[in-house]
């Protein structure tokens, strides 16, 4: 299978720190892959470069076989591209009606003066919390504020958001940090659904029992580089838990023949 984004030896430094060395990594459709690894590993550098934050200094990235022109590529052009990044707190503002939340920076206009479509933005809204989030009669309509939705409803609705624009790739930075027990497995269930969709999830997190639970693939980066990858199927809890802690140098127990 082709990857839908394939990164080879990305560089990138700020002044004196090499926060990338060269990594190379591929995302696959109707995966989730976590990516893993101590404070300062690189992670959050690797997706930001993903999401048309950074540039890298060097390296090169397709996407969907296109090679991406780091010149042009805004975050505007990767979400244009496909790649939505869900961030825990900057994404929703707390006081917003939801409709406005889920349209904001891409509303529905209409009409020769192109106002935005309130009604049709609204109802897509309401279709979005009773199908995707599944909140039909919890008393929440497209006018209830983002404040009142629990933290694993507001992971929810950034994940349906980003469905709903059709994101190939959505990434997930630390999407589990800081909730309780019933709304991790909420956002580990809107998790499911972007994989049985077809699409790619990239899921940042230090919690190895969520990332074990839910992920296809892990990679485990150190000091810039990707120091290994592993498949669930091959890789237990234990053994996770010990790649990340020694970053990566842990021989496999058994070498399986696999190939991707
Ligand atoms: N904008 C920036 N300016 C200067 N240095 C940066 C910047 N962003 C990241 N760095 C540095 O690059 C290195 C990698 O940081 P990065 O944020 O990618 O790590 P991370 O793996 O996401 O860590 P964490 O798990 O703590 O979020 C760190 O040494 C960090 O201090
Ligand atoms: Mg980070």
């Amino acid at each position: 299978m082709e990857p839908v984004v394939r990164m080879r030896n990305i560089v990138k430094t700020f002044g004196s720190v090499r926060a990338l060395q060269g990594v190379d990594l591929d995302l696959y459709g109707g995966e989730v892959l976590a990516l893993l690894g101590d404070n300062g590993a690189g992670k959050s550098t690797l997706i930001k470069i993903l999401s048309g934050l950074h540039s890298p200094d060097s390296g090169e990235m397709e996407i969907e076989g296109r090679l991406v022109d780091w010149k042009r590529y805004t975050v505007a052009v990767a979400r244009a591209s496909g790649v939505e990044t869900v961030y825990q707190e900057r994404s929703l503002g707390e006081k917003q009606p939801l409709w406005r939340n889920v349209f904001v920076g891409r509303h529905v206009l209409k009409g020769f003066f192109r106002r935005i479509d309130v009604e049709r933005e609204k109802a897509a809204t309401m279709e979005l919390l009773s199908g995707f989030l599944g909140l039909r009669g919890a008393g929440l309509n497209a006018e209830s504020q983002v404040r009142t939705l629990s933290g694993g409803e507001r992971q929810g609705l950034a994940i349906a958001r980003a469905m709903y624009f059709d994101a190939s790739i959505i990434v997930l930075d630390e999407p589990t940090t800081a909730l309780g027990a019933g709304e991790v497995r909420k956002v580990l269930s809107f998790v499911d659904r972007i994989r049985s969709e077809g699409r790619c999830c990239v899921f940042i997190s230090h919690e190895l029992h969520h990332v074990h639970e839910i992920a296809d693939r892990f990679a485990v980066m150190e000091h810039g580089r990707i120091a290994a990858v592993r498949d669930r199927s091959d890789t237990s809890l234990d053994e996770l838990a010990r790649l990340v802690l020694l970053g990566g140098a842990v021989p496999p127990t058994e070498q399986k023949g696999e190939d991707v």
